[in-house]
């Protein structure tokens, strides 16, 4: 088992985040990275957080150009919720395999098969996608918004292993499943997480529930990202076993230098997250691209779907 990687920081790093901040004031930018991002990007965004913290972070701001520092589906929440803000994604070619699961064209297919039963959409999907939703969710809230919606039959997209998860948590519903699952926490090996557990029988145990279920049955907390930077933090365990991708362990480490944060043997690293490099960010400042733009058409009816979501209260 390994620790999760820290941040080395060299003479060429430093000179280049200088330059990015100084650029960012110039071009009237907010700079914003999920958490998987590198340790180095972290260091020059204004916010780092989740899916959507990082897209209402977008809408809150009062500059004018988004740096997105994440995959595109992530740009494209951004996008819909702020259509007259420049917003850019860092690299153009970090996307999101599980958002590619589903394509509006299957999904318009399957509820031609299924009339009358609302969908439920993963904010980790295309705008596409999400327009032709009834409403959306993120793994914070979406046991919400699955109890708020009329009717006892609910397609949830993509997230299989998220879908599973939250009929466990709202039994008098019958979800039905869409086949999309993350890699990057769909590899996650039972085996090993049990070895860890055999060994450090006091480790906290968190998991997103982007894992299997049976990955999910060895935690003592499931949660969405910020979820578990939470838990992790108001835990008074010394070891910690994090099972989501290892990017939450930089600022884990720099809050509670104390703790000790355990991790698979098998890395779990979402490789579209790390492609966002500085020079990626400091190109973005440079030249304000590339830039995603939903098109009015799509951005409407996604739009629609993330403000039902949004408009549920937290349980
Ligand atoms: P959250 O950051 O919303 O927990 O989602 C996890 C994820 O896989 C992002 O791509
Ligand atoms: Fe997609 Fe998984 Fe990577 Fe998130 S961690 S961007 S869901 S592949």
């Amino acid at each position: 088992m390994a620790e999760g990687s820290g941040n080395g920081e060299g003479r060429g790093a430093a000179a280049l985040k200088g330059r990015i901040r100084e650029l960012a004031e110039r071009r009237d930018a907010v700079i914003i990275s999920h958490y998987y991002c590198v340790p180095d990007v972290h260091d020059v965004a204004d916010f780092v957080g989740d899916s959507l913290g990082l897209s209402q972070e977008a809408q809150r701001s009062p500059r004018s150009v988004v740096v997105f520092c994440g995959v595109h589906f992530m740009a494209e929440t951004a996008s819909i919720l702020c259509p007259d803000k420049t917003v850019l994604l860092a690299n153009i070619d970090a996307g999101c395999p599980m958002a590619d699961m589903i394509t509006p064209e299957a999904l318009v297919k399957r509820k031609a098969e299924l009339p009358g039963v609302p969908v439920l959409t993963y904010v980790n999907s295309s705008a596409a996608v999400k327009a032709h939703s009834d409403i959306c969710c993120t793994s914070a809230n979406v046991t919400a918004v699955m109890r708020s919606l009329p009717g006892d039959r609910i397609l949830m997209t993509p997230d299989r292993n998220l879908a599973m998860r939250t009929q466990t948590l709202v039994p008098d519903k019958e979800i039905l499943l869409w086949p999309g699952f993350c890699p990057t926490h769909h590899r996650v090996n039972l085996a090993e997480v049990q070895k860890i557990k055999r060994e450090h029988p006091d480790a906290l145990v968190l998991a997103h529930p982007e894992c299997q279920p049976k990955i999910l049955a060895e935690a003592h907390v499931v949660g969405s990202t910020s979820g578990i930077i939470k838990a992790c933090l108001e835990s008074d365990r010394k070891e910690c076993l994090i099972l989501t991708e290892e990017g939450v362990i930089y600022p884990l480490r720099k809050k509670r230098p104390d703790k000790v944060f355990l991790t698979p043997e098998t890395p779990m690293v979402c490789p579209n997250m790390k492609k966002v490099t500085l020079e990626n960010v400091l190109d973005a400042l440079e030249t304000l691209t590339p830039v995603i733009k939903v098109p009015e058409e799509i951005r409407a009816p996604a739009l629609r779907a993330v403000e039902r979501m949004m408009a549920v209260p937290r349980d």
